[in-house]
């Protein structure tokens, strides 16, 4: 098959574990039919459902407004924390939530946000007031109400390893240590469970303008130090550390991954670490980003073509890391990706307000792909961020609450969360608008725990639908279900008065001679169980 298709294939693009694209221009103008070969004989690595974790962090309306309304606001809440918010996010089956920041990390002390609460200022976002009304036994309510867990980010710009080695302890010590006991007079006697840890956020830009030898120094540090206490917490059930890793693919970002990884594979035994993350936004022109809004299918493409990046970035720091670490034992964590457009017209600037369109669900889509590809190296990803910020999951204004696409494409990837990867091969075809190339389709499969078979499916072609015709080797199936996630235009967003414009529908189709057909609707996310 892969033969046959080169055949007709302009060029070969990327080659992965479990699946080559080839991509045919000439031929996929004509062609609207794909053809995609799943073979469920060869199960590859596990997809890690932390790769669907998110990311809050205190800027704009993220956490206050976003996730805290206070125990006296009318909206309905638990202990302050929205029940509308909550309810969304429970049947999101987030995995892990990164707080408190970002940048916002570098500048937290965690005093401010227990007992009687100081009050500070947020200069990273809007320079506004830091109530310290959400800090950390309100985060891990929320978490709990959610049913998540908890990736905390230490500060190492501006705090210490003693610092962030108290916080720890205040969170997970079980013995009557007075951290333990300050911890149960503010309401919570047990340990809490911290599965991740960032230490230090961004530390080569906001987090301290570091250097990669400066960084590993307090790395060192910070990961002897900061220790979790919790006797629930061993073995197989530690506390993952993660260290900061890159915010790019340039020379700089190479360097860096390279520094931390060679000094990881010579460490002595009072140190280590168990991922490596990696940051990396949608954003072209930092200086003037990109509308949210309002935009044509140029820009579609354009933002589209940018996300496909990612698997370059991947592909990069993995082979980096492969150097040093063949056995794959350090997780590449994918901490930070979305997109980053420009503010809202009227929103402070500082607040990283944007909407919420068709195109970042399939940019969604295709990042969540790439990562499943990877999946024996990228074992953790969170978008930003989860609310009001960013690429977000949900909107809020006051009592009101919308979804955005990307909200669905989270749910409809549910089937997703730690099941197997299975080989897809198929001739991707491309799409062209000018300039802008990409493939036409994008596609994964993997088996759930329960042996069932997932398909995702991407059709980024804006005007025209396309022909899937699927053949399965290793198993006899018999009809697809599903949903599909389409718009009208390739900037459909939802609001507060149109929630519904971008929403999944059902979607179904038969089987016939071992083979399934099933048709995409332009600019699609689709997923079916077999
Ligand atoms: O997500 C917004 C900001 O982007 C984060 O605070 C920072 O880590 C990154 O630069």
């Amino acid at each position: 098959m892969i033969t046959s298709s080169i055949t007709f294939s302009k060029f070969v693009s990327i080659v992965t574990v479990s699946s080559i694209l080839l991509f045919s221009h000439s031929i996929a103008l004509a062609q609207n039919k794909v053809q995609l070969s799943v073979d469920t004989s060869k199960p590859g690595p596990k997809i890690d459902r932390n790769v669907f974790g998110q990311f809050a962090e205190h800027l704009g309306y993220g956490v206050y407004e976003g996730i805290w309304v206070g125990t006296d606001s009318k909206i309905p809440n638990t202990r302050g924390i929205r029940n509308d918010v909550v309810a969304a996010l429970k049947a999101l089956k987030v995995p892990n939530v990164r707080w408190p920041g970002g940048c916002f990390a570098d500048d937290y002390h965690w005093r401010k946000g227990i007992g009687t609460r100081s009050v500070t200022l947020n200069p990273n976002w809007g320079g506004v007031i830091e109530p310290n009304t959400f800090g950390t036994h309100e985060f891990m309510d929320f978490i709990d109400q959610i049913g998540s867990e908890a990736y905390i980010s230490v500060n190492v710009g501006s705090g210490t390893p003693q610092e962030a080695a108290e916080w720890l302890e205040y969170l997970t010590a079980a013995q009557p240590t007075s951290l333990a006991k300050e911890r149960a007079t503010n309401g919570h006697p047990a340990p809490y469970k911290i599965p991740m840890l960032g230490i230090g956020n961004e530390s080569w830009d906001c987090g301290g303008n570091m250097t990669p030898e400066y960084y590993l120094r307090q790395l060192t540090i910070y990961s002897r130090f900061v220790r979790n206490y919790n006797p629930a917490q061993r073995d197989k059930d530690q506390m993952q550390k993660i260290a900061v890793g890159p915010g790019g693919g340039e020379a700089r970002w190479t360097e860096w991954t390279d520094t931390i990884m060679k000094a990881w594979e010579k460490r002595q035994w009072s140190w280590d670490m168990q991922g490596l993350s990696v940051h990396n936004y949608t954003v072209i022109n930092w200086g003037n980003k990109f509308s949210s809004v309002g935009f044509g299918e140029k820009e579609y493409g354009q933002i589209l073509k940018e996300t496909l990046k990612m698997e370059d970035l991947v592909n990069k720091h993995s082979a980096i890391m492969d150097k040093y670490d063949p056995q794959k034992k350090i997780a590449l964590i994918v901490d930070e990706w979305g997109s980053w457009y420009a503010p809202l017209p009227g929103s402070n600037p500082g607040f990283l307000v944007q909407q919420n369109s068709i195109r970042d669900a399939i940019l969604a889509a295709l990042n969540l792909n790439i990562f499943a590809r990877h999946a024996d190296r990228v074992r953790g990803a969170n978008i930003a961020q989860m609310i009001n910020v960013l690429q977000a999951m949900i909107m809020t204004d006051k009592e009101k609450m919308v979804l955005t696409p990307t909200y669905y494409v989270f749910k409809m990837y549910l089937p997703f969360q730690d099941a197997t990867l299975i080989p897809v091969t198929f001739d991707a075809c491309t799409y062209t608008n000018g300039d802008i190339t990409l493939p036409r389709v994008d596609a994964i499969a993997a088996k759930d725990t329960s042996g069932k078979l997932w398909l995702e499916l991407t059709n980024l072609d804006p005007n025209n639908a396309v022909e899937i015709e699927a053949s399965f080797i290793g198993m006899n199936a018999n009809s697809a279900t599903g949903q599909t996630l389409t718009a009208g235009k390739v900037d459909s967003v939802n609001t507060f008065e149109a929630p519904n414009t971008v929403a999944p529908k059902p979607i179904s189709a038969k089987v016939q001679g071992g083979k399934l057909a099933i048709k995409l609707e332009p600019k699609s996310v689709t997923v079916v169980s077999l």
